[in-house]
């Protein structure tokens, strides 16, 4: 017996699964819509009518396409990074920051006016309310500026009550543009109160970008200004982290926003999922490398050890990229630059030396082992006085466009459902409860 499992056959182009369930003999054609099956038609497929219908397992969503979306295609054989269409490589190259957070969240690239307008919005909405200085004072000295960050996004939803509204298309344009414009003043604030620094204003006559390290480093001085090729260079790296389709943190934006819960609450747990060291944090332990390995007459023992299978190589290798990661090719550029300015940071020959060595070495051919986005970023971090917990502060700033262009396409897509997995049971059933004196006595 043949059963079709839904979807008419325009959507489908005719294209379809057949499957077999031994346990009963009954074969499926499960209708196959751009290059995926939908795991609800697996559901149709059961032994009897009480019993529950197929699932599908995949820890960590490995091979499971939880929305479309038009927002950032990769492919990782090939080594390609596109937002809504334009190259990477271009973006960072002729585009800004600002630029590039309105083609995200608008799906296209501005007008004169619509930049300009769009520059002005972000420039006007970087000020926070006065009482967020009061509770970012009563963190600790020693509190990670990551841990500030998330409680401090997720705190904006309190002073923007109406952000609630997610159905109104004006008050979620409000919440977008304050949270790309605030984020940098909570994220240098973070930093100032490790410091034991009092808190700079924004400087509304400054860039996005410049306004930002003026946030950091302003001490006495009038005005702050900082080299323009440093600036040029932070304004990339936020480019090259602006989005990356489904990673973690996107994930549990959109995850959580699937409540339909307010875009702050929702940000905040991107952020959170960022803070782990499987996502934001690999910048940080490749600087931690470099220096343990402390000149370039050890990295051929080093490299030793990795293929020995003592250690890993931090900064190479990628789930989804099999090539040379597009973001690290622009970085490795951008280092050029900025050491131009800071003087070569003495690790860097270690990094080229580990690269040259990894890019000739079988263990690492084999297994298409390239250098990613982190392999250089702490590098240049460092040189741009950066400590290592903020590192992943960079990051959240530099994500937030594209955290807010997914949640945007989620809130208004609709085949989204609130998120709830399925399961697969494995505990003890129908126990009968011993009351405490029976079970102690
Ligand atoms: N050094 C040495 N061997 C490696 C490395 C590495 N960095 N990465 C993978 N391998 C080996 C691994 O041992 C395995 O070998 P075998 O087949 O002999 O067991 C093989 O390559 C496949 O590795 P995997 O762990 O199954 O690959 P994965 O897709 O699960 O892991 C990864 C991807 C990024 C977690 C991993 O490559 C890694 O740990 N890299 C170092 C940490 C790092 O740089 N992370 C930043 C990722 S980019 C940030 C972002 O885009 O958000």
């Amino acid at each position: 017996m043949t059963e079709t499992a839904t979807a008419s056959s325009t959507e489908t182009d005719g294209q379809s699964l057949t499957v077999r369930d031994n346990r009963t003999g009954t074969e499926y054609d499960v209708p196959i819509v751009d290059g995926a099956i939908k795991a609800a038609d697996l559901g149709k497929i059961r032994t009897d009518e009480e019993s529950p219908g197929l699932a599908v397992y995949d820890p960590g969503f490995v091979n499971t396409a939880s929305c479309r979306s038009s927002v950032t295609f990769i492919d990782g054989d090939k080594g390609i990074l596109e937002y809504r269409g334009y190259p990477i490589e271009q973006l960072a190259e002729n585009s800004t920051f600002l630029e590039v957070a309105y083609l995200l969240i608008h799906g296209e690239l501005p007008s004169r006016e619509e930049y300009e307008a769009w520059v002005h919005e972000i420039t006007y909405h970087t000020f926070v309310h006065e009482n967020v200085k009061g509770f970012m004072e009563g963190f600790r000295y020693d509190a990670h500026p990551m841990g500030i960050l998330m409680a401090s996004v997720g705190a904006l939803s309190t002073f923007y009550p109406e952000s609630r509204n997610i159905a109104d298309a004006d008050n979620r344009h409000m919440q977008i543009v304050r949270m790309i414009a605030k984020m940098p003043t909570l994220g240098a604030w973070a930093f100032r109160n490790a410091q034991g620094k009092p808190y700079v204003y924004p400087d509304n006559e400054l860039s996005y970008t410049e306004n930002f390290l003026a946030m950091l480093f302003k001490m006495s001085e009038k005005k702050f200004h900082a080299d323009e090729r440093l600036v040029k260079a932070l304004d990339v790296l936020f480019i090259l982290h602006a989005d990356h389709e489904q990673n973690c943190s996107t994930n549990a934006v959109r995850s959580v926003g699937s409540s339909q819960v307010d875009p702050y609450s929702a940000v905040a747990a991107g952020v959170a999922a960022l803070y782990g060291p499987l996502h934001g944090g690999a910048n940080e332990a490749v600087l931690r490398m470099l220096r343990r390995i402390g000149s370039v007459e050890n990295v051929p023992s080093f490299i030793e050890g990795v293929k020995s299978g003592n250690e890993r190589l931090m900064g190479f290798g990628h789930r989804v990229y099999k090539n040379y990661d597009p973001r690290a090719k622009i970085i490795k550029k951008a280092c050029d630059d900025v050491f131009e300015v800071t003087g070569v940071n003495p690790l860097l020959q270690i990094a080229q030396e580990l690269e040259k060595i990894a890019l000739e070495d079988e263990y690492f051919v084999k297994r298409k082992l390239y250098p990613n986005v982190d392999f250089y970023s702490g590098l240049i971090y460092e040189a741009l006085q950066f400590p290592p917990e903020m590192f992943t502060v960079l990051f959240a700033i530099g994500r937030t466009p594209g955290w807010l262009a997914q949640w945007l396409e989620l809130v208004q897509d609709p085949e989204q459902k609130i998120a709830r997995p399925k399961q697969i049971y494995t505990g003890e059933r129908r126990l009968d409860f011993v009351p405490r004196e029976q079970r102690w006595s």
